[in-house]
């Protein structure tokens, strides 16, 4: 093979290794990004009569000490256990990949008595904001979620995703991951009968810190409705990144 002939093959391969990377390139930024799993509003949206206790507001001002934090969910853990798994019979629950924005409104409402929690309530009520803001701090940072939730008898799923998609996303999202912007609670991954329990108070006006807007929009909802929406809601994905790994054993120190 002459010379020039040997340098004009090594520079067409070349330009074609060139061009075929060019392209893989160009492929991989024409690909969609994977959706994330958010879907909060820019603005805080808060009803008017949505009863929210005046501690909420002074724990989220305060940096969480974890180690305190520790500490004080000693004694939370013997109803949510170490993992913050709660029960998947409902009687407690998950509180593990829980937005901080939500433990911090829920555990406020129910230390002022905005919600009705006569089980935990003594062992909640001393404390102030730093205790507040500790405990969900360490809560939130630091429990996965469990794999393996409370699920419903999925007997009715495809009724429960129509009610869910017509009722529910513009509040929770789409894959239940609710907005931490808005206190509107993660519901992917809790439990069934929790959630059950949880949604009939809140439709019947049981729960009275409820977000007004969801009174209103779930008032018509049967029986049926309400298994066969929640039963859908308890088999949506948490991200991976939040869920326990199978073997984990946790330790609170973990
Ligand atoms: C004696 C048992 C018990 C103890 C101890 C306890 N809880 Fe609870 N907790 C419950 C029960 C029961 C519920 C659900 C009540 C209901 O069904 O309305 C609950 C609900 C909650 C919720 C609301 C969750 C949600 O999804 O809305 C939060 C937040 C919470 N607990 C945090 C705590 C923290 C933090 C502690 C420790 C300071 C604690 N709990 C101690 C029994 C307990
Ligand atoms: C307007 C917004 C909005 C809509 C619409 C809405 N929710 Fe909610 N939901 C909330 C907020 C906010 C809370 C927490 C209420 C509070 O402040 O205590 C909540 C609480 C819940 C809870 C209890 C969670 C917990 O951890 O205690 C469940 C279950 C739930 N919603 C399911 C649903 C389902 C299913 C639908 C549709 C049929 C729905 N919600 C529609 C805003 C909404």
């Amino acid at each position: 093979m002459g010379k020039k002939k040997l340098i004009a093959v090594a520079g067409i391969s070349l330009a074609a290794v060139l061009i075929g990377f060019l392209g893989i390139v160009l492929w991989w930024a024409s690909q969609p990004t994977k959706p994330k799993q958010t879907c909060d509003v820019d603005n805080l949206v808060k009803p008017a009569g949505w009863n929210m206790a005046e501690e909420t507001r002074l724990a989220l001002e305060l940096e969480p000490d974890l180690e305190n934090g520790i500490e004080v969910y000693e004694v939370c853990a013997a109803c949510h256990l170490d993992s913050g798994w709660g029960r998947v019979d409902g009687t407690f629950p998950q509180l593990a990949g829980q937005h901080r924005t939500v433990l911090i409104k829920q555990l406020a409402d129910i230390r002022a008595l905005n919600r009705d929690n006569p089980t935990m309530y003594p062992f909640a009520s001393p404390g102030g904001p730093q205790i507040v803001s500790d405990v969900t701090g360490y809560i939130a940072e630091k429990r996965l979620m469990n794999p393996n939730n409370g699920k419903g008898p999925g007997d009715d799923l495809e009724h429960g995703e129509k009610l869910y998609k017509e009722n529910c996303v513009k509040c929770h999202c789409e894959q239940g991951q609710g907005s931490a912007k808005n206190f509107y609670p993660r519901i992917q991954g809790q439990h069934y009968e929790y959630m059950l329990r949880q949604f009939e108070w809140i439709r019947d006006g049981k729960r009275r810190n409820a977000n007004p807007d969801m009174v209103k929009q779930i008032q018509g909802f049967t029986e049926k409705d309400m298994k066969a929406v929640i039963d859908y809601a308890s088999r949506l994905k948490p991200p991976k990144e939040l869920v326990a790994p199978p073997s984990w054993e946790p330790d609170l120190a973990d």
